[in-house]
Protein backbone atom coordinates (compact mmCIF):
# COMPACT_ATOMS: atom_id res chain seq x y z
CA UNK A 1 0.00 0.00 0.00
CA UNK A 2 1.02 3.83 -0.57
CA UNK A 3 1.29 6.30 1.97
CA UNK A 4 -1.82 8.16 1.76
CA UNK A 5 -1.57 11.84 0.00
CA UNK A 6 -1.77 14.16 2.98
CA UNK A 7 -4.68 16.67 2.56
CA UNK A 8 -4.40 19.73 4.48
CA UNK A 9 -8.21 21.30 5.76
CA UNK A 10 -9.73 24.22 6.57
CA UNK A 11 -12.79 24.74 7.84
CA UNK A 12 -15.26 28.16 7.96
CA UNK A 13 -17.84 27.69 10.41
CA UNK A 14 -16.83 26.06 13.51
CA UNK A 15 -20.22 25.17 14.93
CA UNK A 16 -21.49 22.04 15.03
CA UNK A 17 -20.68 20.62 11.87
CA UNK A 18 -17.47 22.31 11.76
CA UNK A 19 -16.91 20.51 14.83
CA UNK A 20 -18.33 17.33 13.72
CA UNK A 21 -15.98 17.04 10.85
CA UNK A 22 -13.13 18.07 13.20
CA UNK A 23 -14.58 14.68 15.03
CA UNK A 24 -14.78 12.81 12.19
CA UNK A 25 -10.73 13.85 10.82
CA UNK A 26 -10.02 12.94 14.57
CA UNK A 27 -11.13 8.88 13.70
CA UNK A 28 -9.33 8.92 10.58
CA UNK A 29 -7.25 6.01 11.91
CA UNK A 30 -10.49 3.57 12.13
CA UNK A 31 -10.53 3.72 7.82
CA UNK A 32 -8.53 0.67 6.23
CA UNK A 33 -6.07 1.79 3.58
CA UNK A 34 -7.26 4.93 2.33
CA UNK A 35 -6.02 6.89 -0.41
CA UNK A 36 -5.95 10.27 1.62
CA UNK A 37 -5.63 11.36 5.38
CA UNK A 38 -7.31 14.52 5.91
CA UNK A 39 -5.30 17.04 8.40
CA UNK A 40 -7.13 20.20 9.85
CA UNK A 41 -4.89 23.17 9.87
CA UNK A 42 -7.25 26.11 11.05
CA UNK A 43 -10.87 27.27 11.33
CA UNK A 44 -12.39 30.42 10.79
CA UNK A 45 -15.20 31.64 13.20
CA UNK A 46 -16.14 35.17 14.46
CA UNK A 47 -17.36 33.73 17.90
CA UNK A 48 -15.08 33.46 20.67
CA UNK A 49 -16.80 29.86 22.26
CA UNK A 50 -16.52 28.53 18.50
CA UNK A 51 -12.39 29.16 18.16
CA UNK A 52 -12.16 28.37 21.78
CA UNK A 53 -13.10 24.56 21.17
CA UNK A 54 -10.64 24.22 18.60
CA UNK A 55 -7.86 25.66 19.84
CA UNK A 56 -8.52 23.20 22.96
CA UNK A 57 -7.94 20.77 20.12
CA UNK A 58 -4.67 22.54 19.41
CA UNK A 59 -6.31 23.65 15.91
CA UNK A 60 -5.24 27.40 15.20
CA UNK A 61 -8.37 29.57 14.93
CA UNK A 62 -8.98 33.04 12.95
CA UNK A 63 -11.80 34.73 13.35
CA UNK A 64 -12.62 35.48 9.98
CA UNK A 65 -12.50 33.31 6.29
CA UNK A 66 -10.69 35.82 4.57
CA UNK A 67 -7.86 35.42 6.90
CA UNK A 68 -8.07 31.49 6.83
CA UNK A 69 -8.59 31.75 2.64
CA UNK A 70 -4.68 33.88 2.89
CA UNK A 71 -2.97 30.69 3.91
CA UNK A 72 -1.66 28.94 1.19
CA UNK A 73 -1.20 25.70 3.03
CA UNK A 74 -4.95 25.05 2.97
CA UNK A 75 -5.74 22.79 0.08
CA UNK A 76 -9.90 21.97 1.31
CA UNK A 77 -12.00 23.88 2.91
CA UNK A 78 -15.25 23.18 4.45
CA UNK A 79 -17.50 25.48 5.03
CA UNK A 80 -20.52 25.18 7.24
CA UNK A 81 -22.29 28.22 8.06
CA UNK A 82 -25.77 29.88 8.53
CA UNK A 83 -27.53 29.86 4.92
CA UNK A 84 -27.45 33.96 4.21
CA UNK A 85 -23.78 33.15 3.99
CA UNK A 86 -22.81 30.16 1.66
CA UNK A 87 -22.84 32.01 -1.25
CA UNK A 88 -20.19 34.86 -0.33
CA UNK A 89 -18.49 32.20 1.16
CA UNK A 90 -18.20 29.22 -1.03
CA UNK A 91 -17.61 32.28 -3.88
CA UNK A 92 -14.40 33.42 -1.86
CA UNK A 93 -13.25 29.99 -1.37
CA UNK A 94 -13.05 29.28 -5.14
CA UNK A 95 -11.21 32.62 -6.02
CA UNK A 96 -9.04 31.71 -3.56
CA UNK A 97 -8.02 28.55 -5.47
CA UNK A 98 -9.21 26.11 -3.14
CA UNK A 99 -11.58 22.51 -3.25
CA UNK A 100 -14.15 23.12 -1.43
CA UNK A 101 -16.85 20.48 0.12
CA UNK A 102 -19.75 22.80 0.81
CA UNK A 103 -22.72 22.21 3.37
CA UNK A 104 -26.32 22.22 1.73
CA UNK A 105 -27.83 23.82 0.84
CA UNK A 106 -25.77 26.20 -2.47
CA UNK A 107 -26.86 29.58 -1.40
CA UNK A 108 -30.21 30.47 0.34
CA UNK A 109 -31.72 30.34 -3.07
CA UNK A 110 -31.80 29.40 -6.42
CA UNK A 111 -30.34 32.33 -7.86
CA UNK A 112 -27.24 32.05 -5.28
CA UNK A 113 -27.16 28.19 -6.21
CA UNK A 114 -26.72 28.79 -10.23
CA UNK A 115 -24.50 31.89 -9.23
CA UNK A 116 -22.34 28.75 -7.36
CA UNK A 117 -22.56 25.72 -9.33
CA UNK A 118 -21.60 28.58 -12.78
CA UNK A 119 -18.77 29.74 -10.58
CA UNK A 120 -17.60 25.95 -9.65
CA UNK A 121 -17.82 24.73 -13.03
CA UNK A 122 -15.36 27.50 -14.25
CA UNK A 123 -12.88 27.12 -11.43
CA UNK A 124 -12.29 23.38 -12.26
CA UNK A 125 -12.12 23.02 -8.43
CA UNK A 126 -13.19 19.46 -7.15
CA UNK A 127 -16.86 20.63 -5.02
CA UNK A 128 -19.10 18.58 -3.78
CA UNK A 129 -22.00 19.11 -1.27
CA UNK A 130 -23.07 17.41 2.22
CA UNK A 131 -25.68 14.51 2.28
CA UNK A 132 -24.18 11.67 4.58
CA UNK A 133 -27.06 9.44 5.61
CA UNK A 134 -26.76 7.38 2.13
CA UNK A 135 -23.38 6.60 3.45
CA UNK A 136 -25.45 3.96 5.88
CA UNK A 137 -24.73 0.52 4.70
CA UNK A 138 -28.75 -0.54 4.31
CA UNK A 139 -28.83 2.37 2.09
CA UNK A 140 -26.59 1.43 0.07
CA UNK A 141 -27.75 -2.03 -0.13
CA UNK A 142 -31.23 -0.49 -1.13
CA UNK A 143 -29.53 1.64 -3.89
CA UNK A 144 -27.71 -1.63 -5.30
CA UNK A 145 -31.25 -3.58 -4.80
CA UNK A 146 -32.54 -0.92 -6.79
CA UNK A 147 -29.65 -0.28 -9.45
CA UNK A 148 -29.45 -4.40 -9.84
CA UNK A 149 -33.00 -3.97 -11.98
CA UNK A 150 -34.69 -5.94 -9.13
CA UNK A 151 -37.84 -3.97 -8.66
CA UNK A 152 -38.55 -3.57 -12.28
CA UNK A 153 -40.80 -1.25 -13.46
CA UNK A 154 -41.00 2.04 -10.34
CA UNK A 155 -44.07 2.05 -9.19
CA UNK A 156 -43.62 4.19 -6.29
CA UNK A 157 -40.81 5.88 -4.10
CA UNK A 158 -40.74 7.53 -1.01
CA UNK A 159 -37.88 9.29 0.57
CA UNK A 160 -37.91 11.51 3.80
CA UNK A 161 -35.86 12.83 6.46
CA UNK A 162 -38.15 13.38 9.81
CA UNK A 163 -37.33 15.68 13.04
CA UNK A 164 -39.45 16.09 16.33
CA UNK A 165 -37.51 18.54 18.03
CA UNK A 166 -39.48 21.48 16.87
CA UNK A 167 -42.75 19.85 18.59
CA UNK A 168 -41.11 21.25 21.68
CA UNK A 169 -43.13 25.27 21.44
CA UNK A 170 -40.69 26.60 24.18
CA UNK A 171 -36.97 25.36 22.15
CA UNK A 172 -35.10 28.79 21.49
CA UNK A 173 -35.76 30.32 18.17
CA UNK A 174 -32.33 29.79 16.25
CA UNK A 175 -31.24 30.91 12.67
CA UNK A 176 -31.98 27.76 11.10
CA UNK A 177 -36.00 29.03 12.02
CA UNK A 178 -35.25 32.69 10.57
CA UNK A 179 -36.10 32.98 7.04
CA UNK A 180 -34.03 36.16 6.73
CA UNK A 181 -31.12 33.58 7.69
CA UNK A 182 -32.11 30.30 6.29
CA UNK A 183 -34.18 31.43 3.05
CA UNK A 184 -37.80 30.85 1.99
CA UNK A 185 -37.31 27.51 1.04
CA UNK A 186 -37.09 26.94 5.44
CA UNK A 187 -36.89 23.28 6.34
CA UNK A 188 -36.01 22.62 2.51
CA UNK A 189 -32.69 24.11 2.69
CA UNK A 190 -31.91 22.55 5.98
CA UNK A 191 -33.10 18.91 5.34
CA UNK A 192 -33.95 18.73 1.43
CA UNK A 193 -30.45 17.59 -0.14
CA UNK A 194 -30.85 14.44 2.45
CA UNK A 195 -34.68 13.50 0.70
CA UNK A 196 -33.42 13.91 -2.77
CA UNK A 197 -29.79 12.70 -3.08
CA UNK A 198 -30.48 9.02 -3.58
CA UNK A 199 -33.63 9.37 -6.41
CA UNK A 200 -31.46 12.24 -7.73
CA UNK A 201 -28.43 9.70 -8.05
CA UNK A 202 -30.62 6.91 -9.30
CA UNK A 203 -32.08 9.16 -12.20
CA UNK A 204 -35.05 10.65 -10.54
CA UNK A 205 -34.95 13.91 -11.64
CA UNK A 206 -38.85 15.35 -10.97
CA UNK A 207 -40.75 17.61 -13.61
CA UNK A 208 -43.36 18.71 -11.74
CA UNK A 209 -44.45 18.93 -8.05
CA UNK A 210 -47.16 19.76 -5.56
CA UNK A 211 -46.52 20.74 -2.24
CA UNK A 212 -47.78 21.41 0.69
CA UNK A 213 -45.82 23.54 3.18
CA UNK A 214 -46.40 24.03 6.90
CA UNK A 215 -45.34 26.74 9.10
CA UNK A 216 -46.40 25.02 12.35
CA UNK A 217 -44.98 27.18 15.05
CA UNK A 218 -45.28 31.14 14.10
CA UNK A 219 -44.03 32.22 17.17
CA UNK A 220 -40.68 30.81 19.48
CA UNK A 221 -38.87 32.00 22.73
CA UNK A 222 -35.51 33.73 22.04
CA UNK A 223 -32.51 32.91 24.15
CA UNK A 224 -33.90 35.71 26.29
CA UNK A 225 -37.06 34.10 26.44
CA UNK A 226 -38.88 37.16 24.65
CA UNK A 227 -41.80 35.62 22.01
CA UNK A 228 -40.08 36.32 18.68
CA UNK A 229 -41.29 35.51 14.88
CA UNK A 230 -40.83 31.89 13.89
CA UNK A 231 -41.55 32.28 10.07
CA UNK A 232 -40.05 29.37 8.51
CA UNK A 233 -41.53 26.47 7.07
CA UNK A 234 -41.02 23.69 9.41
CA UNK A 235 -42.77 20.89 7.13
CA UNK A 236 -42.64 20.17 3.57
CA UNK A 237 -44.59 17.46 1.65
CA UNK A 238 -43.87 17.22 -1.96
CA UNK A 239 -45.59 14.73 -4.61
CA UNK A 240 -43.69 14.97 -7.59
CA UNK A 241 -43.90 13.40 -10.88
CA UNK A 242 -41.28 11.45 -12.54
CA UNK A 243 -41.30 10.49 -16.14
CA UNK A 244 -39.42 7.58 -17.07
CA UNK A 245 -39.05 5.76 -20.80
CA UNK A 246 -41.68 2.99 -18.71
CA UNK A 247 -44.61 5.72 -17.57
CA UNK A 248 -44.72 8.51 -14.75
CA UNK A 249 -44.48 7.73 -11.00
CA UNK A 250 -44.81 9.59 -7.65
CA UNK A 251 -42.03 10.58 -5.90
CA UNK A 252 -42.86 11.52 -2.27
CA UNK A 253 -40.44 13.67 -0.60
CA UNK A 254 -40.83 14.57 3.01
CA UNK A 255 -38.40 16.75 5.02
CA UNK A 256 -40.13 17.57 8.16
CA UNK A 257 -39.16 19.00 11.90
CA UNK A 258 -42.56 18.13 13.61
CA UNK A 259 -42.89 14.31 12.72
CA UNK A 260 -43.67 13.17 15.88
CA UNK A 261 -42.05 9.77 17.44
CA UNK A 262 -39.06 10.87 14.46
CA UNK A 263 -36.26 11.46 15.71
CA UNK A 264 -33.70 11.98 12.29
CA UNK A 265 -35.25 9.46 10.73
CA UNK A 266 -33.80 9.16 7.36
CA UNK A 267 -35.92 6.28 4.65
CA UNK A 268 -36.18 5.54 1.75
CA UNK A 269 -38.74 2.94 0.10
CA UNK A 270 -39.16 2.08 -3.47
CA UNK A 271 -41.77 -0.37 -4.95
CA UNK A 272 -42.05 -2.03 -7.99
CA UNK A 273 -43.73 -4.27 -10.33
CA UNK A 274 -41.07 -7.10 -9.67
CA UNK A 275 -39.62 -6.13 -5.92
CA UNK A 276 -39.43 -3.47 -3.29
CA UNK A 277 -37.13 -2.28 -0.78
CA UNK A 278 -37.18 -0.16 2.09
CA UNK A 279 -34.22 1.25 4.34
CA UNK A 280 -34.92 3.48 7.57
CA UNK A 281 -32.37 4.61 10.23
CA UNK A 282 -35.03 3.43 13.23
CA UNK A 283 -33.68 0.46 11.98
CA UNK A 284 -29.87 0.54 10.65
CA UNK A 285 -28.95 -3.10 10.48
CA UNK A 286 -32.26 -4.47 8.69
CA UNK A 287 -33.30 -3.50 4.82
CA UNK A 288 -36.73 -5.04 3.76
CA UNK A 289 -37.11 -6.42 0.71
CA UNK A 290 -40.66 -7.13 -1.36
CA UNK A 291 -40.51 -9.81 -3.64
CA UNK A 292 -43.27 -12.61 -5.23
CA UNK A 293 -42.60 -16.02 -4.78
CA UNK A 294 -42.81 -18.63 -7.05
CA UNK A 295 -46.22 -19.34 -5.77
CA UNK A 296 -47.44 -15.82 -6.22
CA UNK A 297 -46.94 -15.61 -2.37
CA UNK A 298 -46.29 -11.61 -1.91
CA UNK A 299 -43.78 -11.54 0.87
CA UNK A 300 -41.80 -8.62 2.53
CA UNK A 301 -38.85 -10.32 4.33
CA UNK A 302 -36.13 -8.46 6.54
CA UNK A 303 -32.72 -9.75 6.56
CA UNK A 304 -29.89 -8.38 8.41
CA UNK A 305 -27.58 -6.20 6.21
CA UNK A 306 -25.15 -5.83 8.61
CA UNK A 307 -22.69 -2.65 9.33
CA UNK A 308 -19.86 -3.28 6.88
CA UNK A 309 -19.60 0.16 5.08
CA UNK A 310 -18.27 0.84 1.63
CA UNK A 311 -15.16 1.85 2.78
CA UNK A 312 -13.88 -0.40 5.25
CA UNK A 313 -12.75 0.41 8.56
CA UNK A 314 -11.25 -1.71 11.58
CA UNK A 315 -14.82 -2.18 13.15
CA UNK A 316 -15.53 -4.44 10.28
CA UNK A 317 -19.24 -5.38 9.64
CA UNK A 318 -20.48 -6.31 13.39
CA UNK A 319 -20.38 -3.53 15.31
CA UNK A 320 -23.35 -0.95 15.16
CA UNK A 321 -23.20 2.37 12.83
CA UNK A 322 -24.27 5.84 13.60
CA UNK A 323 -24.57 9.06 12.53
CA UNK A 324 -20.48 10.26 12.69
CA UNK A 325 -20.04 6.78 10.57
CA UNK A 326 -21.96 8.06 7.66
CA UNK A 327 -20.05 11.82 8.15
CA UNK A 328 -16.64 9.73 8.24
CA UNK A 329 -17.51 7.29 5.22
CA UNK A 330 -19.02 10.78 3.13
CA UNK A 331 -15.28 11.93 4.13
CA UNK A 332 -13.63 9.28 2.99
CA UNK A 333 -15.34 9.36 0.10
CA UNK A 334 -15.07 13.10 -0.91
CA UNK A 335 -11.45 12.85 -0.41
CA UNK A 336 -11.45 9.05 -2.54
CA UNK A 337 -12.95 11.02 -5.37
CA UNK A 338 -10.88 14.25 -5.12
CA UNK A 339 -7.82 11.48 -5.57
CA UNK A 340 -9.15 9.97 -8.35
CA UNK A 341 -10.06 6.71 -6.74
CA UNK A 342 -13.51 6.69 -5.88
CA UNK A 343 -13.62 3.73 -8.02
CA UNK A 344 -17.03 1.80 -7.62
CA UNK A 345 -18.32 3.22 -4.06
CA UNK A 346 -21.05 5.94 -4.10
CA UNK A 347 -19.86 9.57 -4.41
CA UNK A 348 -21.23 12.20 -2.34
CA UNK A 349 -23.46 15.09 -4.19
CA UNK A 350 -22.48 16.75 -6.51
CA UNK A 351 -23.29 20.57 -7.48
CA UNK A 352 -25.71 20.01 -10.27
CA UNK A 353 -27.76 18.00 -7.77
CA UNK A 354 -27.06 20.62 -5.12
CA UNK A 355 -28.67 22.41 -7.76
CA UNK A 356 -30.98 20.29 -9.00
CA UNK A 357 -32.43 20.50 -5.29
CA UNK A 358 -32.90 24.10 -5.49
CA UNK A 359 -35.13 23.73 -9.47
CA UNK A 360 -37.50 21.75 -6.96
CA UNK A 361 -37.40 23.52 -3.83
CA UNK A 362 -38.13 27.08 -5.86
CA UNK A 363 -41.07 24.90 -7.64
CA UNK A 364 -42.39 23.91 -4.46
CA UNK A 365 -42.48 27.27 -2.84
CA UNK A 366 -44.04 27.80 -6.37
CA UNK A 367 -46.99 25.51 -5.98
CA UNK A 368 -47.88 26.09 -2.42
CA UNK A 369 -48.09 29.67 -2.62
CA UNK A 370 -50.30 29.36 -5.68
CA UNK A 371 -52.13 25.85 -4.72
CA UNK A 372 -51.27 24.59 -8.15
CA UNK A 373 -49.05 21.99 -9.77
CA UNK A 374 -45.70 23.94 -10.77
CA UNK A 375 -43.01 22.32 -13.24
CA UNK A 376 -39.85 22.14 -11.95
CA UNK A 377 -37.04 23.89 -14.50
CA UNK A 378 -34.19 21.61 -15.29
CA UNK A 379 -30.83 23.38 -14.66
CA UNK A 380 -29.43 24.77 -18.62
N1 LIG B 1 -24.96 17.42 6.89
C1 LIG B 1 -25.71 17.50 7.99
O1 LIG B 1 -26.21 16.50 8.49
C2 LIG B 1 -25.92 18.83 8.63
C3 LIG B 1 -26.44 18.90 9.94
C4 LIG B 1 -26.61 20.16 10.50
C5 LIG B 1 -26.30 21.30 9.77
N2 LIG B 1 -25.82 21.18 8.51
C6 LIG B 1 -25.47 22.37 7.71
O2 LIG B 1 -24.23 22.87 8.20
C7 LIG B 1 -24.22 24.29 8.08
C8 LIG B 1 -23.94 24.86 9.46
O3 LIG B 1 -24.92 24.36 10.36
P1 LIG B 1 -24.57 24.14 11.89
O4 LIG B 1 -25.63 23.25 12.43
O5 LIG B 1 -23.15 23.72 12.05
O6 LIG B 1 -24.78 25.61 12.44
P2 LIG B 1 -24.18 26.27 13.75
O7 LIG B 1 -25.04 27.45 14.03
O8 LIG B 1 -24.00 25.25 14.81
O9 LIG B 1 -22.72 26.74 13.30
C9 LIG B 1 -22.52 27.79 12.40
C10 LIG B 1 -21.21 28.44 12.77
O10 LIG B 1 -20.90 29.40 11.76
C11 LIG B 1 -20.28 30.49 12.43
N3 LIG B 1 -20.27 31.67 11.59
C12 LIG B 1 -21.22 32.63 11.45
N4 LIG B 1 -20.80 33.58 10.58
C13 LIG B 1 -19.57 33.19 10.16
C14 LIG B 1 -18.61 33.76 9.27
N5 LIG B 1 -18.86 34.90 8.62
N6 LIG B 1 -17.45 33.11 9.09
C15 LIG B 1 -17.18 31.95 9.73
N7 LIG B 1 -18.06 31.38 10.59
C16 LIG B 1 -19.23 31.99 10.80
C17 LIG B 1 -21.10 30.65 13.69
O11 LIG B 1 -20.43 31.43 14.68
C18 LIG B 1 -21.28 29.19 14.11
O12 LIG B 1 -20.24 28.76 14.96
C19 LIG B 1 -25.55 24.68 7.46
O13 LIG B 1 -25.41 24.79 6.09
C20 LIG B 1 -26.46 23.52 7.80
O14 LIG B 1 -27.53 23.34 6.88
C21 LIG B 1 -25.61 19.97 7.95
Amino acid sequence: MTAPTRVRVGIIGGGLMGREAAAAFGRWAALVDHPARPELVAVADPAPAARAWFAEQGVATVHSHEELLERGDIEVVYAAVPHDLHEAVYLDVLAAGKDLFAEKPFGIDLDAARHIVDEVESSGRFVRCSSEMPFFPGAQVAIEHVRSGAVGQVIEVRSALLHSSDLSRTKPINWKRQRARCGDIGVMGDLGMHAVHVPFRLGWAPTSVRAILQDLMPTRPDASGHVVVCDTHENATLSCRVETDAGAFPLTVETKRVAPGQMNTWSLEVLGMEGGVAFSTRHPATVERFRVGAAGEQVWEQFQAGHASAFPTITGGIFEFGFTDALLQMWASYLAEREGRLGDAFGCATPREALASHELFAAALDSDANDRVTAVARPA
